[in-house]
Formats: C-alpha cells, structure tokens, sequence
C-alpha cells in the first residue's frame, strides 16, 4: 500500500529526519519548535533491518506444577544502529528481555542475579503476587546478589510484562533496558481460535535519545528529545509476514511516551487491553497506549498481500510489516464473543487520589504527599472490593495510574462510560490533563504492601502504596 508516509520513506526519509524533525513539531507538549538536530543521531535507512522477535526464556528445570528460569542482569552491547554498539542494562543481554511464556495454574520460579554494581530487582507488571515477591522498590538486589521469584499465575491469562522497580532509579533502569514480556496463557484460550504460535508475537515499543555515537541519553527533566521509537529494540525496522491473520501483543515500554499508533488506515482488532482479553474484539484505526499499557491486536494482512503495511506513532514510522504473496492455510478467528466480565462485586469503600507534577521541582505527589516508603495511604481489607477516584490536577500532563497485584475495571471517564477499548480488565490507565477515572477493583491477594504509582516513571514521588490486612 503506498501513503504518503511510504512515499516519504521510499524517497529517502531518514529515520533521523523523520523522527526527530516530526517529533519536535508533534510532541504532545509541543513547546517552540527546536531546529531538528539531525547530526546528533546516527543515519538509519528505514526498513532495512528485519525486527528481531525477542528469544523466549527456556526454563532450567520443570516439575509437576512449576518452571525453572534463570535470569542475569547485566550491561550489554546491543547494536540498534547498524554497525554501532549501544551500551544498555539488560535481562539477558538483549535490547529487550527475553519472553517468559507461562501457563495459568504453573508456577514460575525466576532466580535472579544481579550483575550490575548498582541495586535491581524485578516486578511482574500485571501479575497476581505476593507482597513478597512483587518487586517492591525496597526489596532490591543488591550488587552481585541473587534472588529467587515466585509467580503463581493463577490469575487470568494475558500479557504481562516485567520490568526493574528499584526506588529512585526505576525509570533510568527501564529506560536503559530493563524490560521483558511475560505471557501467560489461559486454558480457554485454545478454544477462541486466536493466531498462534508463529503468528503471536511481540512487538515491546519505546522511544530513546541517542547521540551520533549511539550512545543512549537518559535525562528524566527533558524527555522530549527521545525522539527515536525503537520496536524490540530495533529503528524502524521490518517484518515479513504472510497474508493471513496476525496477533500482535503490542506493549509501551516507554518510561514517559504516550504512544498514538495507527496502521495505515488498515484494520487492528483490538482483542485485549493489559492483561485481561476484552469482552468482545473492538475494531481500530488509532490506538493510544500510555507507558505501561498493552494491547493485542488481530491484524488480517490477506487483503496486502505483496504490499507493505506501516504501523506509525504521530512522530514516525515504527515499523512495515511486508506482505507476502503466497497464501498458505489460515484456520484462525477472530470469535464475536472473547472473554466475558466477571460479576462485580459491590464496592464498600471509596476513595480518591489526586495526582499532580510540581514543574519547578520535578517532584510529583498523591494527595499532596511524595512517596515515603515508611507510609500507607490505603489499609484494604484482604477481599475487600473498592472503588478509586483517580484525578489529574494536571493541566498539561498525562499520567498513567497502575496499582499493583490487582486488576481492575474502568468505571468512567469524566462521568462517561469508557471506550470498548478500556471495557475489560485493566492494571494501568491513561488519564489525561485535567481528567478523573473512576475504577473498580476487588483486592484479593496476600497481607502486605503493595505500591501504586504514575507509570509515567519519570515523575518521581508519584507513588504511594496500600496494604493488604487481614
Ligand atoms: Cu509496571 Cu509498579 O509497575
Ligand atoms: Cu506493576
Ligand atoms: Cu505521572
């Protein structure tokens, strides 16, 4: 298919022109426009590179009802402009972490060592854990350590993703690399007749700022020169696929990009938001995912077959899927009805948090207070069911509210039912400037304290956490 936008590419269109000198004009903030610095980034042909698909983790050992992993992390030399290295940290010692594939009703024991001389850990993102084994921001591995997690799955399956969570450098960390999917597969997913296997597959985006050396720029003040989308770890790359469906797990990896992507004008079947397959598809042509959020998208590519497909965020190209010619069997659906809602259950307690960045200070806040780690802002009854009013106060910033251990549903947005996209279970939501969602959540799960936080992780102190009593 040829749009503009492959026009563009075709003749030339740098991925450093593209993404820099477009993004400066598109940022969501957008502030003076700035002269594009294309010099700064190494030139990249766009398309030229296939997408790597991120190595699935084989476990160590298995027994009757739980799999072995083993994980490093560590500094690593990835190559994410051809012919330069980029030094990242790493789960592994990719770009991108390596996928963990679960199954509801086996454990997943993940032994973790940390090779980097500064402290990490490892949170489930999405996943139903312990207090002890949730990757608290105190509870780190320190400098050559090791540490053992524990993962029931014993929730509903869907995508979940894991990410470093050590207090005061959890967004450098994610930033730098520390990042991998985890799916998680539910038993009555076989049934609905979703692609599988070769045809589900991962695609972690996020932005980055490099300089002409390839070297990856974190400054948490100024994000608006992340300006290069990677998609697993890769610049505007491409993926050959053949014309048939697809299932795409689409994540956010950013640590403060709102994604807005859109494929052409093609069709994205929207089959789940977070970790929880909707109630029923929801056809797309945009789609926003704020840090954190993920989408799985079903995308028919039967109709292009021989033509090229550009998935794009309003700052650029992300990546062209190129379609084959050659039809082969295609057995897979797309059925009306996915994964119903379960019953609510009444909510007994309300409350309300209100979130707010104080620009001068860069210091954000939930109710007025900063993070402390030695305070919780919410005593839950082990069970209990409970309504939350989440505020921005913000006038020009999103934020991305995620608590932790539980997922939830989206009540309202200012007062209005939420989208069909927003209808399932969710761990992580958008809110945009100025704007109140209300969400419901019941909180089954062990005693202890679990964080809740803007996954906007570049604004720090906007955590808080709430305990599970007895
Ligand atoms: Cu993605 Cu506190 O988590
Ligand atoms: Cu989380
Ligand atoms: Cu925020």
């Amino acid at each position: 298919m040829l749009t503009r936008r492959n026009l563009l590419a075709l003749g030339g269109y740098t991925a450093a022109a593209a993404v820099l000198g477009v993004g400066e004009v598109g940022r969501r903030d957008a502030g003076p426009v700035r002269a594009a610095r294309v010099s700064e980034l190494p030139q990249v042909t766009p398309f030229a590179v296939p997408m790597p698909v991120p190595p699935v983790l084989r476990p160590v050992a298995t027994d009757g009802d739980t799999d072995f992993y083993q994980l490093a992390i560590q500094r690593a030399q990835v190559e994410i402009f051809p012919g330069t290295s980029t030094e990242v940290l790493s789960y592994g010692g990719g770009a991108v972490g390596p996928t963990i594939h679960a199954t509801v009703g086996r454990r997943t024991v993940l032994d973790v060592r940390n090779d980097l001389a500064a402290h990490s850990n490892v949170h489930l993102h999405g996943g139903h854990v312990p207090a002890a084994h949730d990757g608290h921001p105190m509870d780190l591995i320190t400098p050559g350590g090791t540490r053992r997690y524990e993962y029931p799955n014993t929730q509903r399956g869907g995508t979940l993703w894991y990410h470093d969570h050590s207090h005061h450098s959890e967004s450098e960390h994610v930033y730098r690399g520390l990042h991998g999917m985890y799916v998680l597969t539910d038993h009555d997913e076989a049934g609905l007749g979703l692609p599988g296997g070769a045809y589900d597959i991962p695609v972690v985006l996020r932005d980055g700022h490099f300089d002409a050396a390839a070297t990856l720029l974190y400054d948490m003040v100024d994000p608006s020169r992340r300006n290069t989308l990677l998609a697993n770890g890769q610049v505007q790359p491409y993926l050959p696929v053949a014309p048939r469906r697809y299932r795409l797990r689409l994540l956010n990896a950013s640590v403060n990009r709102v994604l807005t992507l859109d494929l052409d004008g093609v069709e994205m079947v929207q089959i789940a938001a977070d970790a929880s397959l909707l109630p029923a598809p929801v056809v797309r042509t945009a789609l926003t995912l704020g840090p954190a959020e993920r989408a799985e998208i079903v995308v028919d590519f039967a109709a292009h077959g021989g033509r090229s497909v550009v998935l794009s965020d309003r700052i650029g190209p992300v990546l062209r899927f190129d379609v084959g010619v050659t039809a082969g069997t295609d057995d897979s659906r797309i059925p009306d009805q996915l994964r119903p809602l379960p019953d609510p259950l009444p909510a007994t307690v309300l409350r309300e948090f209100r979130l707010r960045m104080d620009g001068a200070t860069h210091q954000g806040f939930i109710n007025d207070q900063p993070f402390n780690t030695g305070r919780v802002d919410a005593r839950i009854q082990r069970g209990a069911t409970e309504i939350w009013t989440i505020a921005n106060d913000d006038r020009g910033l999103p934020h991305t509210f995620h608590p932790h251990l539980v997922q939830f549903r989206v009540l309202d947005r200012d007062g209005v039912p939420p989208p069909p996209g927003e209808t399932g279970l969710k761990d992580t939501i958008y809110i945009g400037p100025k704007e109140t969602v209300r969400i419901q959540a019941t909180f089954e799960g062990e005693p202890g304290r679990y964080p809740f936080h803007c996954h906007m992780l570049d604004h720090p102190g906007m955590m808080s956490q709430f305990e599970i009593v007895q």
